[in-house]
C-alpha cells in the first residue's frame, strides 16, 4: 500500500503542477452536456498526466476518470479521477480546486487523495491507517447540532428539477445551520467535513469521480457517509450525506421531510 499512496500523491502533484501553469493564465476552454457544463485543456492534459504516472507502475489496473471513462480491461483494482474538481472556479482564477484520485479494490476503498494545488493541501487517506492533511491526522468536527453547523453544498449543471430540488434543501438548512456555503468542488468539500472545517455536506446527482477518493478520507477521519436513506455509500450512489457523524441524523430528517 505505501507503494500505491506514492505513486497516486506524486500523479496528484503532477496534475496540481499542470492547474498553477495555467492558472491566472488564458485557458482553452470547452463545453460538455450544456453551456454551463465546461471542461479546459487542463482537465485533459492533467488526467493523461494522472493516468500516464498510474499505468507505468500498474500496467494491468483498471482506470474510470472523468475526461476518458472507462478502460476496457477488468481488473480487481479501479482508479478513479477526477483531473480538475472545481473546472468553473478554475475557469475564472478563483482558487478552490482540486485533483482527486481515489483506488478501490472489488468496490471497497484503498487509498484516497485529494490535492489543492493553490493551497498546496493534500489530504490523504488509507483504509484503516487514519486520514491526513499533508502530514497531519485530521478528525471530523465536534458540533452537535445544526444550529451550531457550517454546512456545504454544490449544484448541478443541469438546469432542471435536480437543482429545483437542492434549492428546496438550501432554504431549509440555509434557516436551520448556522450557515451554509456553496465552494464549488465537491472532493474538497468532503476534505473539509474530514478536517472538521465543515460539519456536514449534502449534494444530489454527484459522479463517482466526484466523490471516491474523499469519501475514505472522511470515513477515516471518524466522519460518516451515506446517501439520503442511510444506505452505506459506495461510488455509484449519486446523492450524499456526509457529516462529523453527531449532525447526521437531524441532516437527514431534513432531507427526508
Ligand atoms: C463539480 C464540482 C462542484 C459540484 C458539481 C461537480 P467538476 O465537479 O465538484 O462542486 O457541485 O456537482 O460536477 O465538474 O468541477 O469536476
Ligand atoms: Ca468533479
Ligand atoms: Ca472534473
Amino acid at each position: 500500500m505505501k507503494k500505491m499512496i506514492e505513486i497516486a500523491k506524486k500523479a496528484a502533484l503532477e496534475a496540481g503542477k499542470i492547474h498553477m501553469e495555467f492558472f491566472n493564465h488564458d485557458k482553452e476552454i470547452f463545453f460538455k452536456q450544456n453551456e454551463f457544463d465546461l471542461v479546459t485543456n487542463v482537465d485533459r492534459q492533467s488526467e493523461q498526466v494522472i493516468c500516464s504516472i498510474i499505468k507505468q507502475e500498474y500496467p494491468e489496473h483498471a482506470f474510470l476518470g472523468e475526461e476518458s471513462g472507462a478502460s476496457t480491461n477488468l481488473s480487481e483494482y479501479l482508479w478513479i479521477i477526477d483531473p480538475l474538481d472545481g473546472t468553473t472556479n478554475y475557469t475564472h482564477n478563483f482558487p478552490h480546486f482540486a485533483v482527486s484520485i481515489g483506488l478501490y479494490k472489488s468496490g471497497k476503498p484503498l487509498l484516497g487523495v485529494v490535492l489543492d494545488p493553490f493551497k498546496k493541501e493534500m489530504f490523504w487517506a488509507i483504509k484503516g491507517e487514519g486520514a491526513f492533511l499533508n502530514d497531519k491526522k485530521i478528525s471530523v468536527s465536534n458540533a452537535d447540532c445544526l444550529k451550531k453547523a457550517l454546512l456545504a453544498t454544490g449544484f448541478p449543471y443541469g438546469r432542471d428539477n435536480i437543482l429545483e430540488k437542492n434549492l428546496e434543501y438550501f432554504k431549509k438548512f440555509i434557516y436551520k445551520a448556522q450557515a451554509v456555503r456553496r465552494p464549488g468542488s465537491a472532493a474538497l468539500d468532503l476534505c473539509y467535513v474530514a478536517s472538521g472545517r465543515l460539519d456536514g455536506f449534502w449534494e444530489l446527482n454527484l459522479s463517482p469521480w466526484d466523490v471516491a477518493a474523499g469519501v475514505l478520507i472522511i470515513e477515516e477521519a471518524g466522519g460518516k457517509v451515506t446517501n439520503f436513506n442511510s444506505d452505506k455509500f459506495d461510488y455509484n450512489i449519486k446523492n450524499i450525506l456526509a457529516t462529523n457523524k453527531k449532525i447526521y441524523t437531524e441532516m437527514q430528517e431534513e432531507l427526508n421531510s
